[in-house]
């Protein structure tokens, strides 16, 4: 996670789920999140204006360098870009609905220091239910 994370980010962007690294996005996908806050994944989570230019601008300018994260993600989801499926797929479908677990989306619930921007297999406890 960049240190230069504006406070906005960790207001408006980790209160209903963790913030995300803007690592793990490409540009486009960053900019398709950030222009549609209204109608998010079922959920409003617009910011006026001046919030949105500035955490777009930042998540922009982080985005996903390497080739290999950035593709335009699908739904615009990290959890359904290809290598995320690829690095995912020993983890059996149920395994993703446990109560611990309930979404793909929730990193931290198996990366333990996902909040940190660690993803590495060091860190990882998948909850037994
Ligand atoms: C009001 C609650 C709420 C707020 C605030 C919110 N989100 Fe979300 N976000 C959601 C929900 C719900 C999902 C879908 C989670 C799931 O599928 O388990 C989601 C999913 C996402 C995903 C896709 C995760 C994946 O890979 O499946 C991204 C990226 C994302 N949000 C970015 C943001 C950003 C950037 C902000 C701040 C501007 C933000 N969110 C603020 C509720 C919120
Ligand atoms: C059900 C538990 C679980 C959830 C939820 C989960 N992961 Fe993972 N993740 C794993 C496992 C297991 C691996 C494979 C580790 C290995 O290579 O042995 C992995 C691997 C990774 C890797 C590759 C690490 C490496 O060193 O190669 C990244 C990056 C990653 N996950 C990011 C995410 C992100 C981002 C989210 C949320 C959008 C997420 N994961 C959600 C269990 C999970």
């Amino acid at each position: 996670m960049p240190s230069d994370a504006p406070a906005s980010y960790e207001a408006e962007c980790a209160s209903c789920h963790m913030a995300y690294p803007p690592a793990l996005l490409s540009q486009q996908s960053w900019k398709n999140v950030m222009s549609g806050l209204a109608k998010h994944f079922g959920t409003d989570a617009s910011v006026d204006p001046k919030t949105q230019a500035e955490i777009t601008s930042w998540l922009v300018k982080n985005a996903a360098t390497r080739q290999k994260y950035s593709e335009t993600a699908p739904e615009n989801r990290i959890s359904k870009t290809s290598w995320f499926i690829r690095k995912h797929d020993e983890i059996k479908p149920d395994v993703w609905k446990r109560a611990g677990i309930k979404s793909a989306a929730n990193c931290g619930a198996c990366h333990i220091d996902a909040a940190k921007g660690n993803f590495s297999e060091n860190n990882i406890k998948i909850p037994a239910k």
